[in-house]
């Protein structure tokens, strides 16, 4: 396992490029499975839940070409297994995702639960109960769940939480459904816009797509396309995050600032000039340090939960007081016990946080439990005085490339060195 070892203290000064998003990616590579021609998909993220799901299409009996771009063709003719066995599954919840396709193109599925994590129980209720309500016949037992559709009819799905992949699957099931499905409740997040931009190019009939009511007409086949993921928005405000707690000034490119709108609201709250373009976003603290800056995890549009970690840090080091509520997962405060290492004055009751900024952290060894709370112990290591060492960064590789050459590159003094 890797460690990650940081030298606080530098602002940060530069631009860098933000890659391909992680949750856009992961739901596109699943849709391949619905086309009966191959789907090039480009802008691909390096990254290890990519290089899992991957894994999981190919022990599919399915043929991936990554070409020299990168880019990676998916060719489901080849098919041969319906499975998606537990060891893939638990290393990456995400795989859930080839279970409406496989149902709607093939007529049956057999994937493992994911389980839980360390931010929380993720339960599939809602995709399983959906996929029902289209006809699915769904039995769950020694933790795979068996499905079988001959074919897959339209319903009016009223969700009862607003749940992104569960959103994602059952749209993608729906795309070969007969009749027209409406997703009701449904999630808003630009990657499931991304998703059915993707599913519409491969010749589905979608409508709606990140408003909270989504209408599928189901079509009698998909075919082949090529498709750009898009930039990885909570990638854009990680890094945004690191220039405004090192006090430096940076430009992010090849990124979508509509997508960010809350996250630099909160930006420019805490003390960050940031100026906008179409596809890059320039923030300057000045040298400044934030002020504390409250925040309430919700659904899209309103403020990430994906951000939640790396505000906490922030508030950290801010000026002033703030609290941290999270209402979406249930445990995700696992990064505030390792902050607290460095010296954070963080109070937890339930599930917020109650910050209280203080001038200055100062340099200790942190264990990383998931992809977001890794990232914030990598941000508070940028401003601790001393070197950082950031165990167990296998959560990091996950959902952020490249990180410390993208650090580096903004001048941070940081060191990969495997244990
Ligand atoms: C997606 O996870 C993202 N992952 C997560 O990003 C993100 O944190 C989350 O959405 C919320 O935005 C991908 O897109 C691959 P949910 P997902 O279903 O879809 C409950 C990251 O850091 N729920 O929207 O699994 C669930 O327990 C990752 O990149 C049910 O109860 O999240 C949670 O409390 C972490 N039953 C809430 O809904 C269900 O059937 C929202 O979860 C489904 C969800």
């Amino acid at each position: 396992m890797d460690k990650l070892i940081i030298t606080g203290g530098i602002p940060l000064q530069g631009e860098i490029r933000i890659s391909g998003a992680k949750n856009a990616a992961l739901p596109i590579l699943a849709a391949t499975l619905l086309a009966d021609g191959p789907v090039k998909v480009g802008n691909i993220p390096h990254l290890q839940d990519i290089t899992t799901t991957m894994e999981l299409l190919g022990r599919m009996g399915v043929e991936l070409v990554i070409d020299e771009c990168m880019d990676i063709e998916v060719d489901c003719s080849t098919i041969r297994e319906l499975f998606a066995p537990y060891e893939l599954v638990k290393s990456m919840r995400a795989s859930i995702l080839v279970l409406g396709p496989m149902l709607a193109r093939f007529g049956q599925a057999v994937v493992s639960l994911p389980g839980g994590c360390a931010i929380g129980s993720r339960p599939v209720n809602l995709h399983i109960e959906g996929l029902v309500k289209m006809g699915a016949e769904i039995d769950v037992e020694s933790g795979y769940i068996h499905a079988k559709a001959r074919k897959l009819k339209a319903a009016r799905l009223v969700m009862d939480l607003v749940t992104v992949t569960g959103t994602e699957n059952l749209m993608m099931a729906a795309t070969l459904a007969e009749g027209t499905t409406l997703i009701e409740n449904a999630a808003r997040e630009p990657e499931v816009v991304d998703l059915a931009n993707c599913l519409n190019a491969m010749g589905a009939k979608i409508s709606g797509a990140g408003s909270d009511t989504i209408a599928v007409e189901g079509v009698d086949r998909l075919n082949g396309t090529h498709y750009d993921v898009l930039p990885d928005r909570i990638e854009s405000g990680t890094y945004l995050v690191a220039a405004a707690i090192t006090g430096g000034h940076i430009r992010i490119k090849d990124t979508r600032p509509r997508m960010l709108e809350t996250v630099i609201d909160k930006l420019r709250e805490a003390g960050a000039e940031v100026v906008v373009g179409d596809e890059w976003i320039d923030l300057d603290m000045r040298g400044r340090r934030p002020c504390a800056t409250n925040i309430r995890t919700s659904p899209y549009p309103a403020f990430p939960t994906d951000m939640q970690a790396q505000f906490t840090t922030l508030n950290v080091v801010a000026e002033g007081a703030a609290t941290i509520s999270e209402t979406v997962f249930e445990n995700r405060f696992m990064h505030v016990h390792e902050l607290q290492r460095l010296g954070a004055d963080i109070q937890l009751e339930g599930n917020t946080a109650f910050v209280r900024g203080v001038e200055r952290l100062t340099a200790a060894p942190v264990m990383a439990t998931d992809l977001r709370a890794s990232a914030s112990l990598v941000l508070a290591g940028l401003v601790a005085e001393g070197d950082t060492v950031v165990d167990r960064i296998y959560h990091i590789d996950r959902g952020y490339e490249s990180i410390e050459e993208k650090l580096a590159k903004l001048g941070a003094r940081i060191r990969r060195v495997p244990v």
